[in-house]
């Protein structure tokens, strides 16, 4: 038996916000992040609807980009607390994966942080508050998915919280709060997409219902993304819709070890002043996984078919699996993105020297790898590497180097 969960209310278009309005409840916690969404004004719109809808509002401020566990911990406080039975969670990927742990913790406040983690393990919630998901920047999708990223800055990893359960009630996908992001984010967002939309296409667990929305999304996301990047609005707005097609495949799908690899090499680097950003480190990967994945035929051939729905041309396989990998590389000079970690700068920009030194990038790529085979992404990946395979990748990805294996 398989299953395909969605929210089950998806307010779409401009304006969409309103939909707050309509909403039933007595109290409402709004999590939101560093001040985008405060700057921009929808923070204090999104408080006036659930006013007028004659709810008392509570802001949880100050989500930090990829949340930590300690901000997870604090807002479920809050939550009990002030007992929300709404949680509405504006801004990007971030502070909507950071609620949507702290409602975990706000239903369960016995549950540690490693048994959110067995991967859909978590006990039935909605019985304190119902959860509602409003995005801001074009990527994640994490409005619609039934995953939340959490890093435990600790040990330097990023652990993916999987399950049904934390899909939120209501999203809302309204392109207005998207239209303000920087060039930086709608390249990264755009290219986190783009990689949902490929590595659900390919996934084993892709299926009749997911595959429309992954070709679907690839087709606009190619039709729209650069254009975005490039200052088009209305194209910026296609891409809102487009993020969330790809995060209702995937969120089904699964995904695959490019995921496996960004979320194991995200933080691994902190100490050395940056991150690897989530979807730049898809866009650098997803090229060599492709090259991995084709060895296995069905795979091949699944991305074949993405390359003749993108029209690239070629007449094998073979052929077309090339093409496809050569259009995404352009997609990244496109969005000035590199194409490997060793010309990754600290600021995300391609440069020479990039901010993780060879020596510490060796040193490390071992535990990397056991790490990345062990993430809940790894599994669906249609062709399962061995730890050396791994590494042997992970070295494409800092070199460039021809996937050869
Ligand atoms: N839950 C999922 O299914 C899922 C999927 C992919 C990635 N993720 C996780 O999501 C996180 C990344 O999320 P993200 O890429 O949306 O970025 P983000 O939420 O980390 O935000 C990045 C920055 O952009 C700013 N920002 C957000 N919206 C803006 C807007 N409209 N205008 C101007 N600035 C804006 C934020 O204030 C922040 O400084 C990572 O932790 C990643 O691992 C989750
Ligand atoms: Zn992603």
């Amino acid at each position: 038996m398989n299953r395909f969960t969605l929210p089950r209310d998806l307010y779409h278009g401009k304006g969409a916000l309103e939909a707050l309005k309509t909403f039933h409840g007595a109290r409402a916690m709004i999590c939101v992040g560093g001040g985008s969404m405060k700057k921009l004004g929808f923070l204090d719109k999104a408080a006036d609807y659930l006013k007028d809808a004659g709810m008392e509002v509570e802001i949880f401020e100050g989500i930090e980009p990829d949340p930590s566990v300690e901000t997870v911990m604090r807002g479920a406080e809050a939550m009990l607390k002030f007992q929300p039975d709404w949680i509405v969670a504006i801004g990007g990927g971030s502070p909507i994966d950071a609620a949507k742990a702290m409602w975990i913790k706000y239903e369960y406040p016995e549950i540690t942080f490693e048994d959110m983690c067995k991967v859909f393990g978590i006990p039935s919630l909605r019985k304190k508050a119902h959860f509602c998901a409003v995005s801001s920047t074009s990527g994640t999708a994490t409005e619609v998915t039934a995953f939340s990223i959490i890093t435990d800055y600790n040990k330097g990893i990023k652990y993916p919280i999987a399950d049904f359960e934390i899909t939120p009630d209501v999203a809302i996908v309204d392109p207005d709060l998207a239209e303000m992001m920087p060039k930086k984010l709608v390249a990264h967002t755009g290219m986190d997409a783009m990689t949902h939309a490929v590595e659900a296409y390919v996934s084993t667990a892709n299926c009749d219902y997911t595959d429309p929305l992954a070709l679907h999304a690839i087709k606009m996301i190619q039709n729209n993304l650069v254009d975005s990047y490039n200052g088009d609005m209305d194209k910026r707005d296609s891409m809102h819709n487009a993020q969330c097609l790809a995060g209702m495949a995937f969120s089904n799908a699964l995904l695959g070890i490019v995921h496996s690899m960004a979320h194991k090499t995200g933080a691994a680097f902190a100490d050395f002043g940056a991150h690897i950003i989530h979807g730049a480190a898809n866009a650098m990967y997803l090229p060599k996984v492709i090259a991995f994945n084709a060895k296995d035929e069905k795979a091949a051939k699944r991305y074949a078919e993405i390359a003749d729905l993108m029209n690239l041309g070629g007449e094998t396989v073979c052929e077309k699996v090339d093409l496809l990998i050569k259009y995404l590389r352009k997609m990244n000079d496109d969005l000035n993105i590199p194409h490997c970690i060793k010309n990754y700068g600290a600021d995300s920009y391609p440069c020479d020297n990039g901010f993780v030194p060879e020596d510490v990038f060796l040193e490390r790529v071992n535990d990397i790898a056991v790490n990345a085979l062990g993430d809940a992404c790894t599994g669906s990946n249609p062709r399962q590497p061995s730890v050396d395979e791994m590494v042997k990748l992970l070295k494409c990805c800092y070199y460039d180097t021809e996937v050869d294996f």
